[in-house]
């Protein structure tokens, strides 16, 4: 109950179906843990008041990660109410799905700005405090079809593929200084977003995954929790795949 006990992490996207499982995962195992949302906050309250339900520290802050200027004012605001951070969870993401031949340069930008640089901004932003705490994590959420490609997410397959070369270089930097930088790769995990999709497609999925279901957004946390503990303290600038046997 207590791998990562006395941490201080942001998870961004926390009022997202995979980042609020991660956030409450993670004050389960004794972290403080604030919380990114951007229009949702009345999903983003009822996680801070679960997370104080089992006596951890949690405030949640409003930001668009794809603005420098607001990921800065987020870091002063982390600073003052919450205190400097040792982990980051980069969660926040966005998709904008459509066949490449009627892609909008509007639907290529916004996911690159927020999948991709909103990952480089909140990074940029805490990078100096994770580092300074000497036992630093930074969890990156990107995705299967960051690996493999989909039909209709090119840009989505852009930003999530860019997500884990970004984790590489970062890690190799940051492994002197004893911050290990990894990814969390998950397929197709049961939340709103998966839950959306048309039955007939669904089926299809689930035929192409040897373990015949869907992930949970709590398998995504537990793999979360563990990067961040000090179980995986020689693990760095990995790639850890959650997708129940779809791409290996
Ligand atoms: N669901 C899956 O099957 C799956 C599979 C692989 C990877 N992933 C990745 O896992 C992560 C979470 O996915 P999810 O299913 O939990 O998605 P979700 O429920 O749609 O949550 C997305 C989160 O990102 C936040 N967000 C969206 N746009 C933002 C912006 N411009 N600035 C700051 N925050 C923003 C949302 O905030 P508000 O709700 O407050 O607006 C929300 O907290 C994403 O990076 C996604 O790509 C998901």
């Amino acid at each position: 109950m207590n791998r990562v006990s006395n941490r201080r992490v942001l998870v961004t996207g926390g009022s997202g179906g995979i980042g609020l499982e991660i956030a409450l995962a993670l004050a389960e195992e004794g972290a403080d843990v604030a919380i990114q949302y951007n229009h949702n906050q009345s999903e983003a309250d009822k996680v801070v008041r679960s997370i104080e339900k089992v006596g951890r520290k949690s405030i949640a802050f409003k930001a668009q990660i794809e603005k420098m200027t607001e990921v800065s004012a987020l870091k002063e605001d982390i600073h003052s109410k919450f205190g400097k951070l040792d982990t980051l969870v980069n969660c926040a993401g966005i998709n904008r799905d459509s066949l490449f031949s009627k892609m909008t340069d509007d639907q290529w930008d916004e996911v690159i700005q927020v999948n991709l640089s909103g990952v480089y901004h909140c990074t940029k932003a805490f990078v100096e405090d994770i580092v300074d705490s000497g036992h630093g994590r930074i969890v990156n959420i990107s995705s299967l079809v960051g690996q493999m490609g989909n039909v209709g997410q090119v840009n989505y397959a852009a930003s999530k593929s860019g997500i884990i070369g970004f984790t590489k270089a970062l890690a190799r930097e940051l492994a002197p200084r004893g911050t290990t930088v990894n990814v969390v790769a998950p397929g197709f995990i049961n939340t709103p977003m998966v839950q959306g999709i048309p039955d007939k497609v669904k089926a299809k999925i689930l035929a192409q995954i040897p373990m015949g279901r869907f992930g949970t957004p709590r398998e995504v946390a537990m793999s979360v929790v563990y990067l961040v503990s000090e179980d995986a303290n020689y693990i760095t600038g990995s790639v850890l795949n959650l997708n129940g046997g779809m791409y290996i």
